[in-house]
């Protein structure tokens, strides 16, 4: 971030603190219940928002070095992420050419695949190298047997994927400016620590309005984040689909002492980045969570979440390995033991007929721009 946004972002925190607010919309919103719990909804997002719209699937950390891949299924196309031998991001669907298998699991370091049906081997780059009985499929060459690639853009340290292998990704227009804070946070130098993933009976959308108000952080979080944070306290700033919020922790007081000019806001805040739709990046002074969240199996009523932890550096030594794995162990708790489960709960009540809409307060404009953002786009698709 730079010295003139950090003064700006300390400026506005600390009005907020004086006078008692938040970042504010200029009205209370409603939405509907429905849009959690109907199947058509659910239908019309899985094909716009996770068939038809650049999907982050990491940091360019996830795949460190030439020659390392990366297999990613929670948007529900399999995804094989390489990095071949140039150094090249590539993704391509995991779907054996010769009748279909699964070419590839897990992730690791490697120079080529081969299919573990009849072991077709293919490059980094998906370029079919060799397949045994070559004699046997002589009339169809192996130029027409590549992997089936899809667009795929490293940039600013953020790795995108266009799920579907038809049409174009004109990142440009689909980020429009949310990426400019983000370069100067290097994301391309972070290393990729470790990821976990869960899942939850909640909508998408509702795993994703849980990062988006402070406004719970002292009624909900009263025995764990409540003493570090300012609650009900947030810069909201928005960017085309995109916003960020940020959270200011309860040292931010120590700015006053000294002159903006050489004000290090960083340590003071937390940045929450939305990248629409269903991405979070959470920026913290020393590492970086990113969220990824996708409809489950069972959606509407299911969301698989995954959380990964990237570091500035590589853990070299069990005791730094423990220091992040204890660090992720601490958010997961909080929020599998505190956010998801009034989640399950919420999902549950938009069943009762207790209410259509639920209220998004002025204090809420985050929930307000994402929803409005997510209903406008299905009405014009
Ligand atoms: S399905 Fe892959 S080699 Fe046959
Ligand atoms: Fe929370």
């Amino acid at each position: 971030m730079r010295q003139s946004e950090q003064i700006r972002v300390g400026e506005s925190l600390l009005h907020c603190i004086d006078n008692k607010t938040t970042a504010l919309a200029d009205r209370i919103y409603s939405q509907p219940t429905q849009e959690y719990i109907c199947q058509d909804v659910a239908g019309k997002e899985h094909e716009l928002f996770f068939r038809k719209t650049p999907i982050c699937v990491g940091l360019s950390g996830l795949l460190p070095e030439k020659e390392t891949y990366y297999t990613h299924d929670l948007s529900g196309q399999p995804f094989l992420l390489t990095r071949d031998k140039s150094g090249i991001f590539r993704a391509f669907l995991n779907v054996c050419r010769h009748r279909g298998a699964r070419i590839a699991e897990s992730c690791g370091k490697r120079s080529s695949f081969s299919c573990p049906y009849h072991a077709w081997k293919y490059g980094l780059d998906g370029k079919l190298i060799a397949r045994p009985e070559e004699i046997s499929f002589r009339s169809s060459p192996k130029e027409n047997h590549a992997l089936t690639e899809l667009k795929a853009i490293e940039r600013n340290g953020v790795l995108w994927v266009m799920p579907q292998p038809e049409g174009t990704m004109d990142l440009d227009t689909h980020l429009d400016t949310i990426d400019t804070d983000l370069q100067n946070f290097k994301l391309d130098n972070l290393h990729h620590h470790e990821t976990r993933t869960l899942t939850r009976k909640m909508n998408w959308k509702l795993v994703m309005d849980t990062f988006f108000e402070s406004y719970h952080f002292c009624v909900l979080h009263k025995n764990s984040i409540c003493s570090i944070f300012h609650e009900n306290l947030s810069t909201f700033d928005t960017s085309g689909d995109h916003f960020r919020l940020i959270f200011a922790r309860r040292t931010i007081e120590e700015i006053r002492s000294h002159a903006k000019s050489s004000w290090d806001v960083l340590p003071h805040i937390v940045s929450i980045y939305v990248l629409f739709p269903n991405t979070v990046l959470v920026w913290q002074a020393d590492h970086i969570e990113l969220w990824q969240i996708f409809p489950g199996k069972n959606a509407p009523e299911e969301a698989v979440i995954q959380l990964s932890f990237y570091t500035p550096e590589k853990s070299v030594d069990e005791s730094s390995k423990r220091h992040w794995d204890n660090n992720l162990d601490l958010v997961l708790h909080v929020v599998e033991n505190e956010d998801f489960p009034v989640g399950e709960g919420t999902q549950k009540g938009f069943h009762t007929g207790a209410q259509s809409h639920i209220t998004f307060g002025a204090n809420e404009p985050a929930l307000a721009h994402f929803h409005r953002t997510v209903t406008n786009k299905l009405k014009h698709e």
